[in-house]
């Protein structure tokens, strides 16, 4: 049987991530987070000392870095730079504020594109990101727009800062928030937009397993279709 995807896009702290991990883990598929290598890239950036917006120079450092990832434990995206784990950094608001950068750059979409579309060659995937259901997996067999308002959105990403014991305003978390999905949806190369056959779920007051199980419905249906 040919591997199933499901792409989950829409803007940061809508609650992708969350979602993904459980469709997939109801699913037995693979977890793929494509916004971790994102990040990862602009770890490496960042590490290396190295202008995130300097296309030649990113290109260059991804030739010349050996990139790995793998499912790891919660069904978290492992990521391996040069053999050393790096997961435990790429959600720093350091790497947070480089990555629109990194992902602007259209020699390093390419590239990770590559890499995602190789995972659902192999296996059955949720794969989750801003460009899944319109440019990577244009095929896939259900695709979600994820999306909640940018208050509910910045107040939950705040928890998760609080609880890497990072200091930050809610203010400041809404404006950064909707710079990034000004810089996302702007950007010349696969902006965050909706694919025209995506179902949009808006989870604005709705519980996890609620949005969960409107996925796994959407699923079902298809796969009986
Ligand atoms: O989902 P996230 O916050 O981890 O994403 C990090 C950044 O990477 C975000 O600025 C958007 C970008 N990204 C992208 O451009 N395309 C993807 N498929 C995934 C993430």
């Amino acid at each position: 049987m040919s591997p199933i995807s499901v792409a989950i896009d829409g803007p940061a702290g809508a609650g992708k991530s969350t979602v993904a991990k459980l469709v997939a883990e109801r699913l037995n598929f693979l977890y793929i987070d494509t916004g971790a290598m994102y990040r990862a890239v602009a770890y490496l950036c960042n590490k290396e000392q190295v202008d995130c917006s300097d296309g030649a120079a990113v290109s260059h450092l991804l030739r010349n870095h050996d990139f790995r990832f793998e499912e790891g434990h919660d069904m978290n995206l492992q990521v391996y730079i040069d053999g050393e784990d790096v997961t435990a950094h790429l959600r720093n608001p350091g790497v947070s504020k480089l990555v629109s950068l990194v992902a602007a750059l259209p020699e390093v979409r390419s590239r990770l594109t590559e890499w995602q579309r190789a995972f659902a060659v192999t296996h059955s995937v949720v794969m989750d990101g801003r460009d899944i259901g319109t440019v990577v997996l244009p095929h896939a067999t259900v695709k979600v727009f994820l999306t909640a308002n940018v208050e509910e959105r910045a107040r939950r990403r705040l928890k998760e800062y609080q609880e890497q014991g990072f200091d930050i305003s809610l203010g400041e978390l809404i404006q950064s928030m909707a710079e990034r999905d000004r810089l996302d949806s702007e950007r010349e190369v696969a902006p965050l937009s909706i694919a025209d056959d995506a179902v949009k779920i808006d989870s604005t007051g709705k519980t996890i397993n609620g949005v969960v199980e409107e996925i796994l419905r959407l699923v079902e249906n298809a796969h009986v279709r």
